[in-house]
């Protein structure tokens, strides 16, 4: 790539520290959508820890200068240009004023200062802040805030920013004002505010140490009905932080603001974080399950990183990893926590699975294209585009790794040691290393590779046992496949891996485990054991074995690698059937099931008939009528692994031919299991009011799993009847959604009209909840489509429905990403309709929002591995919109997949 191609690539290798810092800022803003003055006071220096420059050189976007001045006096040596102001030839150390004006309500990329719903709302992070004033918009440079609020009374009776309320009161005109404080040191990424006609739910309680706290949930009137779970989920929050890490709320008021219109889930701002309504809004009626168990984890994740973020923040971006990877590690950790206490192992693996599956599907996907990068990236164009799967999921595994080498009590003590050491600083990856380092006694400099290498490592296993001397050895290779080529430059050394290892007698049992060379008392007892590999390749020796064991490897995953190992069928039925580690147990089924998918669609891309073995059904039913096994396990265990994961372990991807694949097995499941189905339906129903639990949630999941798999019979009468049914009584929205859906899927394979009634029900019964709307558009956008009625149609059909906006990012998410990235058979429609409608919609997008655009760019980017006819289509798609489009962001991602 030349680099006229993609100008201004940000190196890591690049940090200086800043020629100024700034200690205090003082914001005063008079609120108008199409002009608001933003006035501007800071307290500058000169860094002493930085080299002399003459000129302060300031960011700045999409603002109109009015004046500056330096200690009360106008200042003229100010240069105005595209990224900024230039104030020249300055003093040591000043009062700077600044004065300027931006246009909140033409602010369509929801970034910086915007207008959404009537109502003001700011997101800064990650380079937001210079669009509402000019500032050394960068994580180390860090100010306490104080925020004037003015603005019409009547429009907006409600002023909030960081911090704490210090006065307000009434001004001329029907305006009023507040001025807030915020006592905390903090970069300009997390500064907010909100202002408009809201309203809040509120709560007072206690924090650990007996002060009180005031915790309030804001909202538009009319949704003040759903906001009880993210207040019980605030609380839980903050309980569970005290508990686990010893970590307090540090304010005396802790807000939440639900806002419509919004590029992400949610953003930390000290003591104000601002969330997609998607992340707040919840009652019975118009949430399922998943967005409850999603709110409680965002929720968790943006009060996680008030210590995690920005008690402790970030140097610099490229070290985004250690306040997202660490934050999403404790909202993990916290969810496992609700969904069945801190030590139910069982019940974690449900939370562990659905994690691990996340980010095999999206992280070794990205891992294996052309934005693949390390946790700590060494470069970028456009951080927006860095906000990864990598930077987060996999960082939340780097993280994980460390509680599995030293266990949660030394996990705890590194962190400890990282709040004494850095509390109140900017810091880097290397420093929460070397904290957990230091805390244990370890030399971690080998740790650093999963930081710096990217690319997902495999570790080959072979095995032997030698039955005479009673020895079981296991033999480890790291390394990696044939990645990107952006993955392969940053490979360098060994990895040390953590990997956890169990070895399961005949009977189905533990067997106790003892290394060579290891004393009688080492970790007696102890039936899985981390083997730390450091090594290129390493033999690990088990003494006293009795029998032959079968060996459970990388239990609970216990670092993000592929394990290759060459398991018969009969032997991951054995695992699914008696692993001790729940992980593993699933992890043996979705091999078992990967397996005859991936064969069945070499049979279809080879226009060979379909036919499969007894295996999968046979496993697949003892797992169904094991009800020893709890209800949301085995609605995980029965799942099939996803078209985009299989289609992704294809020599070359062809999901038409997944698709009639998985379509053949689910029929095959559906036909032969039919009688169990109907029975797990039955002993699966919930009764009675709605309850959130993870008990009740699992149930309704095992239950409408069922009914999803009756609807793919060839006559799907019975689950029809049900779903009827099930539709008309629900009580709660889990239930009508998944019998909605039931209802198309069965009106897909016929082509019956089963779901019509019900669709145009579900639509006039929820038109005043856009949430539920946007599940309205996205059932039909991830609907089956036929060779009679591609999805393209209907999707296009829906642009133009009145309900449609482009602008506001979950409608656009609910239609276009749901046909495009949760709809494969049909996205890839051979024609290359699919490809079509993504260039014009990456175009459109553009020009409005740029981040969100460049995250549906993203859809093709691995085009190279798909079969030569799609990718041909693919890559004109790709080089249409390269050639249109304008934005930083999106031109990062179509040029690198071009590269
Ligand atoms: N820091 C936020 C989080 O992980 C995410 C975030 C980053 C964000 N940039 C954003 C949210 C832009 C909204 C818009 O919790
Ligand atoms: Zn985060």
């Amino acid at each position: 790539m030349s680099d006229t191609a993609t100008p201004n690539v940000i190196r890591r290798e690049d940090y200086a520290p800043p020629a100024f810092l700034i200690d205090t800022v003082d914001l005063e803003f008079d609120l108008v959508p199409e002009r608001t003055i933003v006035k501007s006071t800071l307290a500058v220096r000169r860094n002493p820890d930085a080299k002399h420059a003459a000129h302060l050189e300031l960011l700045g976007e999409q603002l109109e200068f009015i004046g500056a001045a330096i200690d009360g006096q106008p200042w003229e040596q100010v240069r105005a240009h595209e990224h900024g102001l230039s104030i020249e030839n300055v003093p040591d150390s000043f009062t700077l004023t600044l004065t300027g004006a931006c246009d909140p309500a033409a602010n369509t990329t929801l970034s910086g200062l915007y207008v959404s719903g009537g109502n003001f709302f700011t997101q800064c992070e990650a380079e937001g802040f210079r669009r509402i004033t000019w500032f050394l918009d960068r994580p180390d440079v860090m100010s306490t805030y104080t925020v004037t609020l003015r603005a019409d009374k009547t429009s907006y009776p409600v002023l909030l920013s960081n911090g704490n309320l210090i006065a307000e009161g009434d001004l001329p005109d029907g305006r009023h004002y507040a001025k807030w404080e915020d006592p905390f040191r903090k970069p300009s990424y997390l500064f907010a505010l909100v202002a408009g006609k809201l309203v809040a739910l509120e709560e007072r309680i206690q924090s650990g140490s007996g002060k009180e706290k005031l915790l309030q949930v804001w909202v538009e009137p009319h949704d003040l009905d759903k906001t009880r779970h993210a207040m019980d989920s605030l609380i839980h929050s903050i309980r569970w932080d005290e508990s686990r890490f010893g970590l307090e709320l540090d304010l005396d008021r802790f807000m939440i603001v639900a806002v419509s219109d919004f590029n992400m889930g949610a953003m930390e701002n000290k003591g104000l974080n601002i969330f997609n309504t998607k992340y707040v809004l919840a009652n019975p009626e118009t949430a399922t399950d998943v967005d409850f168990a999603n709110i409680e984890a965002v929720v968790g994740h943006e009060y996680f990183h008030n210590w995690t973020g920005n008690r402790v923040t970030c140097r610099d971006w490229f070290q985004l990893s250690l306040k997202e990877g660490l934050t999403v590690f404790r909202d993990q950790e916290f969810s496992a926590a609700m969904s069945g206490g801190d030590e139910n192992e069982a019940a974690r693996a449900t939370k562990r699975i659905e994690d691990v599956r996340v980010l095999r599907q999206m992280q070794f996907a990205e891992d294996a294209g052309p934005m693949a990068h390390p946790v700590r990236p060494e470069s970028y164009v456009e951080i927006n585009n860095f906000y990864t799967m990598t930077v987060y999921e996999k960082g939340a595994e780097v993280v994980r790794m460390y509680q599995t080498l030293f266990g949660r009590d030394g996990f705890r003590k590194g962190m400890d040691l990282y709040f004494q050491r850095h509390d109140g600083q900017a810091v880097t990856c290397d420093d929460f290393r070397a904290a957990m380092a230091d805390a244990n006694g370890r030399d971690l400099a080998q740790f650093e590779g999963w930081y710096s290498q990217a690319g997902t490592p495999r570790v080959s296993v072979t095995t032997h046992y030698d039955a005479a001397a009673k020895r079981y050895s296991v033999t480890l290779a790291q390394g990696y496949a044939n990645g990107s080529p952006a993955a392969r430059e940053t490979q360098k050394g060994p990895l040390l891996i953590p990997f956890a290892i169990g070895l399961i007698g005949p009977d189905g049992q533990d067997l106790p485990l003892k290394l060579e060379g290891e004393s009688q008392g080492a970790q007696a007892g102890a039936t899985t054991r981390v083997l730390e590999v450091t090594e290129k390749q390493q033999t690990f020796t088990f003494v006293d074995v009795e029998a032959k064991p079968l060996p459970s490897l990388l239990r609970n995953f216990s670092a993000p690698v592929i394990v290759e190992y060459d398991y018969g069928n009969d032997e991951l039925a054995f695992l699914l059937a008696h692993d001790s580690d729940p992980f593993n147990r699933w992890e043996a089924g979705q091999r078992l099931a990967t397996r005859e998918l991936l064969a069945l669609a070499a049979r279809a891309s080879a226009g060979q008939p379909l036919e499969t073995s007894d295996a999968l059904v046979q496993a697949f039913s003892r797992v169904l009528t094991d009800t020893s096994l709890s209800p949301s396990f085995r609605e995980l265990a029965l799942m099939l692994p996803s078209e985009t994961y299989l289609a992704e372990q294809m020599a070359e991807s062809d999901p038409a031919a997944v698709h009639a694949a998985r379509q053949f097995v689910r029929k095959r499941l559906a036909t032969a299991l039919k009688a169990e189905w109907l029975a797990a339906y039955q002993a699966n129903l919930t009764p009675g009011a709605y309850e959130p639990t993870p008990e009740a949630a699992g149930r309704r999941g095992l239950k409408n799993l069922a009914l999803s798999y009756l609807s793919e019979l060839d006559d799907p009468a019975d689950a029809v009847r049900l779903a009827t049914a099930q539709y008309d009584a629900a009580n709660n929205m889990t239930d009508r959604a998944a019998a909605l859906s039931a209802l198309m899927n069965a009106s897909a394979a016929t082509g019956a009209g089963y779901a019509k009634n019900a669709l145009e029900d579900f639509y006039a019964r929820f038109e005043k909840e856009p949430l539920v709307i946007d599940k309205w558009f996205s059932l039909q956008a991830t609907q089956r489509g036929t060779a009679q009625r591609p999805v393209i149609d209907t999707v296009r059909a829906l642009m133009r429905h009145p309900a449609f906006n482009l602008k506001n990012p979950n409608r656009a998410r609910s239609l276009i990403f749901s046909f495009c990235a949760a709809n494969p058979a049909q996205f890839h429609a051979a024609d290359g309709s699919g490809y079509a409608f993504w260039a014009e919609q990456v175009i459109a997008l553009d020009a409005i929002n740029p981040q969100v655009a460049a995250r549906l760019a993203r859809n093709l980017e691995l085009w190279r591995r798909f079969t030569p006819t799609l990718r041909d289509k693919m890559r004109a798609a790709l080089e249409q919109v390269a050639a249109r489009v304008k934005s930083r962001d999106v031109r990062e991602i179509v040029e690198k997949a071009l590269a």
